[in-house]
């Protein structure tokens, strides 16, 4: 596995139409309806596609990014016919500079991902994120914490790598990256979540912070 990376050699194309992240939690899911989403929209680290369709019934278009073409192929594939015309993808690796101008999207939203990043890394996340934003652009992100991964024989999985966020710990440091922005924070949490990835199995379970901001 290369460093920073964490896919785990998933063969989407033997995976179901459903996400393998789950139907999507629901305070984001209620978050994503309720918010102003207009223009050109970046989803980061899209995976296979769980939130894209909300995005792209509000947008003009979307840019669903991964480091994974085989997520961003399934994606394409599951995405309605309706809204293939304004889906883009692009395949890159978040923790490098994005491969984007200054100012190109009126929204960036980032799901389930963030929290595998160290906080230096994150900061040059954060940086490319507000970068490609236009001014008063928006952003829409989710941060796990207190991250648990069960496996059915009651052993633990920590990812390797993980920085294991808590999540005062996380709230402080959000709030600070986001200083810049105007923004609004909730909390949230995900009781147990099954998710099967190749042959295996685990039990997910975390806290997470939604932050949605406007760029000042
Ligand atoms: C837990 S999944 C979440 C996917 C999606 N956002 C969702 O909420 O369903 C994490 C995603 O991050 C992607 N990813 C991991 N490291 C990455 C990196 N360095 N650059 C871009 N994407 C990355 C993985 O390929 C995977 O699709």
């Amino acid at each position: 596995m290369k460093k920073n990376d964490f896919l785990e050699n998933i063969d989407y194309s033997q995976t179901s139409n459903l996400s393998i992240w789950g139907t999507g939690d629901k305070d984001t899911l209620e978050l994503l309806d309720k918010i102003e989403i207009r223009g050109k929209w970046l989803n980061l680290a899209a995976g296979d596609g769980r939130y894209n369709l909300k995005l792209l019934e509000k947008a003009d278009s979307v840019v669903a990014s991964d480091i994974h073409k085989g997520a961003l192929a399934k994606l394409c594939r599951t995405t309605p016919e309706q809204y293939k015309a304004k889906l883009h993808t692009k395949a890159f690796d978040l923790t490098k500079r994005f491969p984007f101008e200054d100012g190109t999207f009126d929204g960036v939203f980032c799901s389930g991902t963030l929290h595998f990043f160290p906080k230096e890394v994150l900061k040059g996340v954060l940086a490319e994120i507000s970068r490609v934003l236009k001014p008063e652009g928006k952003v829409m992100i989710d941060f796990a914490t207190d991250v648990k991964r069960v496996f059915p024989d009651g052993s633990i999985w920590v990812k390797r790598g993980e920085p294991g966020y808590k999540l005062e710990e996380a709230a402080k440091f959000l709030e600070e990256s986001f200083r810049d922005y105007k923004i609004e924070t909730r909390r949230s949490k995900v009781d147990e979540d099954d998710v099967k990835i190749n042959s295996h199995t685990y039990k997910f379970s975390c806290n997470y912070i939604l932050i949605v901001g406007e760029k000042k």
